[in-house]
């Protein structure tokens, strides 16, 4: 028998930060059933005179996070009160196309006032998200954390989600997508994003953002992820930043990350930083070895990049002073990198490819607004056309000196070659990070996604907008 029930957001959807496991009765039943309802929303993170006119599911930034065990149905009901055209993304999910949310793609856009609903298997496991696909909304505030729990994971002592997110100046992000913005980088000094800027340079894409926070509120603010002595700790982190890679470290600890993406790692590795590109996540693990109290936090260069952290405290030291690291990566130790992830190899693993594909990223320039893949901008950029049950060999260069956040809708692909490195043991991703500079990246795709039309592009909202967009389209 079929069983179904509705759920209201309590229950199969928890509330940010700490993850309770999904609980017996939401876990035993076929199929989740939540509303997701989006509205204007005033956010005004608590200790700023700061109020953003912003869009929010369930009325907070970010969203709720979802959890459903592997293998469980989910239906959402969008009611979608916004005011303005919106649809939702469930991003790293291979899903039916017609529930992908892409407007003018996958679907109409729900008009404001109306109901869509997404129904599907969240698959494959692991720490996924969802987010609008219409214009600025995400960078709005439409996101949020889905956790789709993989009964093959030890199960760790605590565990949190932690949704990094930068609230910007809507006037810079206009700047921004016409090239024009004189907002400066925020990432951290001795970071490769600093290093990679010439001297003298203009460049006009940048967003100014006017807080950092991680679930919806800054430091000193926020809560406190408890923890004590001998747990073992699991953090599902999420950069749904509309542009910055985010730098993360936890003072007085390393931590060892398992999956990128969600996906597992063939070999875990264990690092001082995580390096998270927009859209990316990354689940790291640490352990508990004495009393304490330190600050997990984002690393940046502007002057309130301090405020994206929150404190790790075992019992009595909530209050404690907590221990931090510096914002600079000078002397920050191992930073995560996909090369290090996957070790290197000597030559690609000789695979057969049914296809060649090659996309040069390009654009950027000041004033032009805009971004292009082959020289040409979404939805003029020439698709990639696949069979059912091929493989393919993709490789970017990046003619520009930015990095991009790549995203294929639909599919797992695995990044086998870094700047001309081969990787050791692909990479398992849906969102992958090239490099500036005429920095290359490959990835192995196997076509094994349902027919359709599936998005493949920069995942930097801005580059975005600005055309760095293509498709990949099932033919035959
Ligand atoms: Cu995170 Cu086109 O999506
Ligand atoms: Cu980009």
């Amino acid at each position: 028998m079929r069983r179904s029930a509705f759920l209201g957001l309590g229950v199969g959807a928890l509330g940010a930060v700490a993850l309770a496991p999904l609980d017996r009765a939401a876990a035993e039943r076929e199929t989740l059933e939540i509303t997701l309802r989006s509205a204007p929303f005033r956010f005004a993170p608590r200790g700023t005179g700061i109020s953003f006119d912003g869009l929010a599911y369930e009325g907070r930034i970010p969203g709720p996070v979802l959890r459903v065990r592997h293998g469980q149905r989910l239906r959402v009901r969008y009611v979608n009160e916004s005011g303005v055209p919106s649809t939702i993304h469930w991003h790293g999910m291979i899903l039916p196309n017609a529930m992908d949310g892409v407007p003018g793609v996958t679907q109409p856009a729900v008009p404001p006032g109306g109901e869509f609903l997404y129904a599907f298997t969240p698959t494959p496991p692991g720490t996924r998200w969802y987010h609008d696909h219409v214009d600025m909304n995400l960078i709005r505030g439409l996101f949020g954390m889905i956790v789709v729990e993989d009964p093959r994971d030890p199960v760790p002592d605590a565990e949190f989600a932690l949704v990094f997110h930068d609230v910007p100046s809507m006037r810079s992000v206009v700047a921004a997508s016409r090239g024009i913005s004189d907002a400066p980088m925020d990432e951290p000094e001795g970071s490769r994003e600093m290093a990679e800027m010439r001297p003298g340079e203009r460049m006009g894409d940048e967003v100014r953002y006017i807080a950092h926070c991680i679930d919806g509120d800054l430091y000193p603010y926020g809560r406190v992820l408890r923890v004590k002595v001998g747990n073992l700790v699991r953090l599902r982190i999420l950069n749904a930043s509309p542009t910055v890679t985010r730098y993360i470290r936890l003072a007085g600890h390393r931590l060892r990350v398992t999956h990128t993406d969600g996906n597992p790692l063939e070999r875990p590795v264990e690092v001082d930083v995580l390096r998270v590109g927009t859209a990316e996540r990354l689940d790291a693990w640490f352990e508990v070895r004495r009393p304490g109290a330190w600050l997990l936090q984002g690393l940046g260069s502007d002057a309130l990049a301090y405020q994206q952290a929150v404190v790790v405290a075992t019992p009595g030291m909530e209050n404690a002073a907590p221990v931090a690291v510096a914002e600079s990566l000078d002397d920050a130790g191992e930073i995560f990198d996909y090369r290090s992830a996957a070790g290197t190899a000597h030559a690609l693993p000789v695979e057969p490819v049914a296809a060649r594909r090659r996309f040069t990223l390009g654009g950027g320039r000041y004033g032009s607004g805009r971004w292009t893949i082959d020289g040409r901008v979404w939805p003029h950029v020439p698709p990639l056309d696949v069979r059912r049950g091929e493989r393919l060999l993709v490789r970017f260069e990046n003619r520009t000196d930015m990095e991009h956040p790549m995203h294929l809708h639909g599919h797992l692909f695995h990044v086998v070659e870094v700047g001309g490195t081969p990787l050791a043991r692909p990479l398992p991703k849906d969102t992958a990070l090239v490099p500036a500079n005429g920095g290359t990246m490959s990835w192995l795709v196997t076509a094994d996604a349902p027919p359709g039309r599936w998005l493949l592009h920069c995942h930097n909202e801005i580059h975005m907008m600005d055309g760095m967009a293509t498709e990949m389209r099932y033919i035959g």
